[in-house]
């Protein structure tokens, strides 16, 4: 594997895999790799034939009260990591390349950026728009691989990805679980022993949502009261949002007549952390 810092290094490498007709997959992380990313850089190892991941904390899509400092960092694990899925390119750009002083331009998708997440995080889909648009632009990747454990997020992208005419074709690959049913993060490293197993309530509010569904409850109403419900009797959670929408543009649903989007964040003690799952009828 190879490791490159340096934009002209990379944007050089990317061309010479082009020159080579190879294809390029993209999987963009923040690092501190769990087996989440891990199942990203498989997806694109099985569709392309060369397989760029890029780590870079970036500054712009966190808050001024946010845990940018914090964030978990260990670039020799991850390295391992990536060698041992079979990456061909570890791209771990320099903040002062990325942004250097003067830095002024900026990405925004309306509207979608402000619901959910967006409305407790002010900027942060702005900030994940712009670093993921320069990465696109420095790797001309034919396929880019997101999560859907950020569902919002994987949303936003195929919308700018639409919107400004990209080339590249944005793969959403589904959320990795602990055995228990917590969501894989980086971030669950900041959860102590009480708030890991406190932590479970996302997922257990949102398979109970499931079941209701399943019960035959269509209401949005009915589904979101039981979240929110169950939140409030874990001592150690506090419930950020909770809403039920259509996966297309992120509106809120009143009645679930087609495929919905049951989207929260939880703070768990400090550590916010979020998860959701699609339900629609048929599927369940
Ligand atoms: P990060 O949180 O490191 O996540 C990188 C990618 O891994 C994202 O596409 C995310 O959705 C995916 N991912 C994280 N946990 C997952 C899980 N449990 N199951 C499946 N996929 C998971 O998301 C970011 O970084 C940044 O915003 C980034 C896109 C890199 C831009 O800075």
């Amino acid at each position: 594997m190879k490791i490159v810092t340096g934009i002209a290094e990379m944007k050089n490498a990317a061309r010479v895999l082009k020159s080579r007709k190879r294809t390029i997959g993209l999987v963009p992380t923040m690092g501190f790799l769990h087996e989440g990313h891990l199942s990203l850089v498989r997806g694109s190892r099985r569709k392309c034939d060369a397989t760029v991941v890029s780590i870079f904390v970036n500054p712009s899509q966190f808050g001024p009260q946010e845990d940018f400092q914090q964030y978990p960092r260990d670039l020799e694990r991850d390295r391992a990591l990536l060698e041992a899925e079979g990456t061909d390119i570890l791209f771990y750009p320099d903040a002062r390349e990325m942004y250097p002083e003067g830095y002024k331009t900026c990405v925004e998708v309306l509207d979608l950026q402000d619901r959910l997440c967006g409305a407790s995080r002010a900027g942060h889909f702005r900030g994940v728009c712009t670093v993921v648009l320069k990465l696109f632009e420095i790797i001309r990747p034919d396929l880019a691989f997101f999560g859907r454990k950020d569902a919002q997020q994987a949303i936003i992208l195929k919308k700018m990805s639409a919107d400004l005419n990209l080339d590249v074709k944005i793969e959403s690959m589904p959320i990795v679980r602990e055995a228990d049913g917590l969501a894989m993060s980086s971030r669950n490293t900041y959860l102590g022993a009480e708030e890991r197993k406190a932590a479970l309530i996302l997922f257990r509010s949102l398979q109970e949502a499931r079941d209701l569904f399943e019960g035959g409850e269509r209401r949005a109403e009915g589904l979101i009261g039981r979240i929110k419900d169950m939140i409030a009797q874990e001592p150690l959670a506090r419930l950020d949002y909770v809403q039920i929408v259509d996966p297309e543009n992120l509106a809120p649903l009143d009645d679930i007549d087609r495929e919905a989007l049951v989207a929260l964040a939880v703070f768990v003690g400090k550590t916010r952390l979020i998860d959701n799952l699609c339900i629609s009828q048929g599927k369940g």
